[in-house]
């Protein structure tokens, strides 16, 4: 956590994207106006059930969309003020890697399996700093340390599947910090691993972060890992943002419906065996999204107008935006 380094002028800026899927059963509206903000060196964590839109806006802030069938079909995405959207392709390639990289999941569909561990980390430097070979395996190898890999040196020339899912997860992480972009975009980099291995990799990406004062976003459907690790929260439900806040404040006391359902559903230790809440129902079908706010079929407080009028995002405080009629009711309630 890095908020004292927050500049003024913002790494990355979403204003209003939209992002459609068109399949052969209809148009699945998966983005719907996101804006999201990330400071120089802060941690962003994006937050929601799956299908919420989290890896649809992560791809298309990367240029890695899948189009079709995906589409933008408005907004922007500014890095350092620079619309990325309006750039041709090779000077999206130059941003990707050195200025913003991104982990994944599944490091075994994400690495190459026929190539040594070195030879790809050693690649990066080869391809986009010009190294000679022995250079570049020797960076391999100090980002192998870097990133707590036991016996770098003897270990640099096995290949993905020798590693075990966490050792694979930190090279992938390696491979991510290898040319020490300004933001990283890690999508449920925690998900496919053990729970104490997961607690080992989060600390690591934590720590990195903080050393080298990266942006970082974190995708992620658990709301318990966030809470030592990100500086602000943006909770997102079927392509919107529904609410963003410094994340004190959302655990404190969340300002929508949505967010207060998913903090209920967190298992606690210190409750065992109280009744977990768990918000009723399901995402909607985002051919059919419902009229009014999306989240009404689910909400415990949804009124008329809530099946009437979109809620805008409401100011609840310099810091904080929720997009719920009551947000004040559900503040203080
Ligand atoms: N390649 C694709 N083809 C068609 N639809 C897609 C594709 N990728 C994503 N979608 C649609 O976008 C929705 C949001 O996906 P995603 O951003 O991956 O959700 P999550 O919040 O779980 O990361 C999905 O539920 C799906 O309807
Ligand atoms: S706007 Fe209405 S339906 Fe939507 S979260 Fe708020 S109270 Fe619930
Ligand atoms: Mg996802």
């Amino acid at each position: 956590m890095t908020t004292e380094t927050r500049a003024d002028a913002p790494l990355l800026e979403v204003r209003d994207l939209h992002v459609e899927f068109r399949t052969r059963d209809g148009v699945a509206k998966a983005v719907n106006g996101v804006a999201y903000t990330v400071f120089e060196g802060e941690t962003l964590a994006v937050l929601g059930e799956s299908g919420s839109g989290k890896s649809v806006t992560a791809q298309a802030v990367m240029g890695i969309l899948d189009i079709p069938p995906g589409k933008i079909t408005g907004g922007e995405i500014l890095f350092r003020g620079q619309d990325l959207l309006t750039l041709k392709e090779d000077e999206r390639q130059k941003i990707r890697g050195a200025g913003m990289a991104m982990i994944f999941q599944d490091a075994l569909s994400s690495l190459n399996p026929v190539l040594s561990v070195g030879d790809q980390l050693g690649e990066m430097f080869v391809v986009h700093r010009g190294m000679k070979r022995k250079a570049a395996r020797a960076k391999a190898v100090e980002l192998m340390e870097r990133v707590g890999i036991p016996g770098a040196k003897e270990r640099v020339g096995q290949y993905p599947h020798q590693f075990s899912g966490g050792m694979r997860q930190r090279i992938m992480i390696a491979m991510a910090l290898a040319l020490e972009p300004a933001l990283i975009i890690a999508d449920e980099p925690t998900t496919a691993l053990d729970v104490t291995v997961q607690a080992q990799v989060m600390d690591l990406l934590a720590t990195l972060q903080s050393e080298l004062a990266m942006g970082l976003i974190l995708i992620t459907h658990d709301l318990g890992v966030v809470a030592d690790v990100a500086d602000r929260i943006a909770v997102m439900y079927a392509g919107r943002i529904v609410e963003t806040a410094p994340v004190h404040d959302i655990y404190k006391a969340p300002a929508h419906p949505y967010t207060k359902g998913l903090l209920e559903s967190i298992p606690r230790l210190d409750q065992k065996g109280r009744e977990l809440y768990a918000i009723k129902g399901l995402p909607p079908n985002l051919m059919d999204i419902p009229p009014g706010c999306a989240f009404n079929p689910r909400c415990p407080m949804a009124r008329d107008i809530c099946r009437r009028d979109v809620p805008p995002l409401y100011e609840v405080s310099p810091e904080r935006r929720s997009a719920c009629h009551f947000w004040e009711e559900t503040l203080h309630g």
